[in-house]
């Protein structure tokens, strides 16, 4: 596929994936981007996972047409994207590998060789001269991994980006690039907000006209909304004005709560995502809790402590530097309810979490006292 006169995609369309990275469900599938600069002297950028090895070559040879590739450029050294590079340097024994030092370590690690002889190390700021296009390098540590480079050729206008901007999904699905672009975010990236913004502070001096990422469509147009919404995303602010309410209910009395506040809150004209953390994907749930400005975190008390799935749900929000929300509480026992209290514990490291005046009590099922609660909450939530 010709992506300008010299860049070629090069990359497979995984849909027999059952689970990327061994935890994100991918309805869709997966891509692995890879891309050949075809110029005086040729780079491949990057390989793809281990078991489209012979599939990338073919695409590989039908770019190549003939030619030999002089370089190639490892910007990311996790395995769907580094799986082939043995399998590339034995093939074309006479190409040099350009990474940085970190990355050449880690071949060390995955293939016993870290290739000494041919070896071109990248830092910030090298360039790698193919005639008309230079790769210029951009070190971009910890999105995702501590070893990943960018590159940026000023000639086609192309940010090569790693796994930044990537998403799930195939390039041949059909669905939206920012849902499954932000579920794809937050569960990879999203505890390296810092990271990301340092990255994007260094893109800013650059005229970008075309991203192509590791993973995902490459994105040629409006590239002002994709920067936008990584900016958003890497600086923890909220993108959409509404609630999220997770719950997990045991008999469907915390959940009826939970429905009910919905109701309650739709009625006040608030926009509303409810999901039972149980039943749902987890990565989509944490996607919706930094979507939104306001959280409802609605579990009963288990084991004198929260229902397993919210305990997960927190945990993932935490390790991922969840901050700067409102949260309000539903919690349900039927003998000690202590969920809002352990719910506030688990929170009480993360930045600017305010927490609504109302918590709601429910001790088995919703009475009239805890209804009026709901309806406290409801109000103080739709100030
Ligand atoms: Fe797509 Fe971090 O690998």
């Amino acid at each position: 596929m010709e992506i300008t006169g010299s860049i070629r995609y090069i990359g497979v369309n995984d849909h027999d994936i059952d689970l990327f990275e061994g935890q994100y469900t991918v309805p869709n599938g997966m891509s692995y981007n890879s891309y050949v600069i075809l110029d005086e002297r040729t780079a491949v950028m990057d390989t793809v996972d281990a078991r489209f090895g012979e599939q990338w070559l073919k695409n590989l040879e039908a770019a190549l047409d003939g030619k030999k590739p002089d370089y190639l450029v490892v910007h990311h050294m996790e395995p769907d994207h580094s799986s082939n590079i043995a399998v590339f340097a034995k093939r074309y024994p006479e190409a040099k590998i350009a990474a940085s030092a970190k990355a050449f370590a880690m071949m060390k690690q995955f293939f016993g060789t870290d290739f000494a002889d041919r070896q071109v190390v990248l830092v910030e700021g090298s360039e790698l001269e193919l005639g008309e296009h230079t790769l210029r390098f951009i070190a971009a540590p910890m999105v995702h991994w501590p070893e990943v480079m960018m590159s940026y050729d000023a000639k086609d206008r192309t940010l090569f980006s790693a796994d930044a901007f990537g998403k799930f999904g195939a390039l041949d699905a059909d669905e939206d690039w920012a849902c499954e672009a932000r579920r794809y975010y937050f569960g990879i990236v999203g505890k390296y907000g810092a990271q990301v913004q340092a990255v994007l502070k260094k893109a800013t001096s650059l005229d970008i006209g075309r991203i192509c990422p590791l993973h995902g469509p490459i994105l040629s147009e409006d590239i002002g909304r994709y920067i936008g919404l990584y900016t958003t995303w890497s600086g923890y602010e909220p993108e959409d004005e509404g609630v999220f309410i997770a719950y997990t209910s045991v008999y469907g009395n915390t959940a009826g709560a939970a429905r009910l506040l919905a109701e309650k809150l739709e009625a006040r004209g608030v926009r509303v995502s409810c999901a039972d953390l149980a039943r749902s994907d987890m990565a989509e749930a944490v996607e919706d809790a930094f979507r939104y400005n306001r959280l409802v975190l609605a579990t009963t008390t288990y084991n004198a402590d929260i229902f397993p799935f919210m305990r997960e749900f927190l945990s993932s929000l935490t390790e991922r530097g969840y901050r700067s929300r409102t949260v309000g509480i539903i919690e349900n026992g039927s003998w000690a309810p202590m969920a809002a209290r352990i719910i506030k514990k688990t929170l009480e490291g993360s930045k600017d979490i305010a927490f609504t005046d109302t918590v709601v009590t429910i001790r088995s099922a919703l009475d009239a006292e805890s209804e009026a609660q709901l309806e406290a909450l409801a109000a103080e939530l739709t100030r």
